[in-house]
């Protein structure tokens, strides 16, 4: 394709260049290209009626010409031109929607070219709310074709940035209104059915379409590909919006699912592999390894929708191997965040339980009398160890009346072998650090049995010779000379080497 010089134009909403948007609409009407703000994500903007123009569009984008495109209107009273048999029911959905992020499929009347619809006898037809794009639609002759400003199989764009880096030297001019405010493509409802069918989920849901007209129904296709039937609306049957990295889907509650990842993320970080993690702002502080990206708060499913494309676009210039996300809820827009999220990872999904339960234990606390001396010298040995699997080591006293620094010696004997325990503050035990996935070690049995007669419920409490199957104890060398701290610090690294390799062994047979 010949490269063109591609005008990037910045237009404010709330004052809009009447002498830029009339070169635009010149553009369109001269059957050029113009890529425009919508609500919902970043179009490529066409003269619907001219079947070339089309075919510029298809080309611009990479896209297959049987794919059809969205007509865009600014004015209700353009759809009858366009449109045939247009219902009551159609009318009351138009009134309550339009303008918005809502496509309705209808006949197509003999004005609109195949090339529009891609050879089909139906027309999808929106009404955007954005100012940028109702002046553009006008300016342009009132028809708008615009699919999705990106290039075949990218993120659909929610910045001119993303049109630019996608579309740059294609097409004629792009116009720069900032960040789109929903981040996810319209709802498509078709209307040449009763009921009426969602072929596309989007921020206008079933709930709300119900509301208006009663009993809508769903493409059975669209969450999961297990049907074998072809989707309705013919775009959704590409692997759209795919980043390059293989992305999966962790299902399960939001903290399986956080676990899970955890899991996966340090194994493939230990084998080499860089990782990518769709996070949440609730979630993202847990993560550990790899790249994490917070797309949203869960206590807001807008936030996400709206950053979705935007983080997708991120992994793409961070070369990653893989992609975990967590899931989302399927309620509202969640619908059609996990419908674009399940096309980006091409239906591959991952169950966060049959990952979780392949990790016994996710924590390891050493626990001695006071927390200065043995415990903490164990915790640091052990994360010095070359672990299978992902372990949070601490370490917790029997008698802790203060935030006491480690010991002075057993400072001096870390140090000597490169390690330290500096930011250590020792910490009373608390019946809260007992729970199951926590492998709880102490030194000699009566801390083990005061462990268990003060805790009724702890379960997985073992001296560490105990749990090793090793006969030696590590006794406390307080108020011993400093040999006496090395010969334990001796001792501990021997014996937690044995305790690596036990939850190594264990991690391999799962
Ligand atoms: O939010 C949106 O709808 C954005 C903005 C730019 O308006 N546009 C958009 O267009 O997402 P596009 O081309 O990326 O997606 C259009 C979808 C495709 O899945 C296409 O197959 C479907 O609409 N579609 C278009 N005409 C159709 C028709 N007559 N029957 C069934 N599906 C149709
Ligand atoms: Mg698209």
């Amino acid at each position: 394709m010949k490269v063109m010089k591609t005008i990037i134009e910045k237009i404010d909403k709330h004052h809009i260049d009447i002498q830029i948007m009339e070169k635009a609409g010149e553009i369109l009407k001269k059957g050029g290209l113009v890529a425009f703000p919508t609500e919902t994500v970043y179009g490529l903007g066409a003269n619907a009626l001219d079947e070339e123009a089309a075919k510029k569009t298809y080309a611009a984008k990479g896209r297959p010409s049987d794919n059809p495109l969205i007509v865009h209107i600014a004015d209700v009273e353009a759809l009858d031109a366009i449109a045939k048999h247009v219902s009551e029911k159609a009318r009351r959905v138009i009134e309550k929607f339009w303008p918005g992020p809502l496509t309705l499929i209808f006949e197509k009347t003999d004005l609109v070219p195949f090339g529009t619809t891609g050879g089909l006898q139906t027309v999808a037809v929106r009404m955007p709310v954005d100012e940028i794009a109702l002046a553009l639609i006008r300016a342009g002759g009132g028809y708008v074709s615009a699919p999705s400003a990106n290039t075949s199989g990218r993120p659909s764009p929610t910045t001119a940035a993303h049109v630019a880096d996608d579309l740059d030297g294609k097409i004629e001019m792009i116009l720069d209104g900032g960040s789109v405010d929903i981040g996810v493509e319209s709802s498509i409802l078709d209307m040449t059915v009763d009921p009426p069918m969602i072929l596309r989920p989007g921020a206008i849901t079933k709930e709300m379409l119900e509301e208006v007209i009663g009993e809508v129904a769903v493409d059975k296709t669209l969450l999961s590909d297990t049907s074998g039937e072809a989707p309705k609306a013919p775009g959704m049957k590409y692997r759209h919006y795919a980043p390059k990295a293989q992305l999966m889907i962790v299902e399960g509650d939001t903290v399986e699912a956080v676990k899970a990842i955890k899991q996966i993320a340090y194994e493939q970080t230990r084998l080499g592999y860089r990782v990518g993690i769709i996070a949440t702002n609730e979630t993202a502080d847990f993560y550990t390894n790899g790249v994490v990206k917070n797309i949203g708060t869960r206590n807001n499913e807008n936030s996400i929708a709206k950053n979705l494309y935007k983080v997708l676009r991120e992994f793409d210039d961070e070369e990653v191997s893989y992609i975990y996300s967590e899931a989302f809820a399927e309620e509202g827009i969640g619908n059609a965040i996990m419908n674009r999220l399940d096309k980006a990872a091409g239906h591959h999904t991952i169950q966060a339980k049959d990952i979780t339960r392949l990790q016994k234990y996710r924590r390891v606390l050493f626990v001695s009398n006071s927390d200065n001396c043995r415990g903490p010298m164990a915790a640091e040995i052990l994360r010095h160890q070359s672990l299978l699997q992902e372990y949070q080591i601490g370490s917790r006293g029997m008698v802790v009346l203060f935030p006491e620094p480690a010991n002075q010696k057993a400072e001096a004997i870390m140090r000597s072998h490169q390690m330290t325990l500096e930011d250590h503050e020792a910490r009373a035990l608390e019946e809260s650090d007992l729970d199951d996935e926590t492998l709880v070690l102490t030194f000699e049995e009566p801390q083990k049995w005061k462990i268990i007669s003060e805790y009724q419920h702890v379960k997985n409490v073992y001296t560490l010779s105990e749990y090793i199957e090793d006969e030696r104890t590590i006794y406390s060398a307080h108020g011993q000379p400093l040999v006496v701290y090395g010969e334990n610090f001796e001792l501990l690294r021997e014996l937690l080497g044995k305790l690596a390799d036990k939850l190594n062994e264990e991690a391999k047979r799962k």
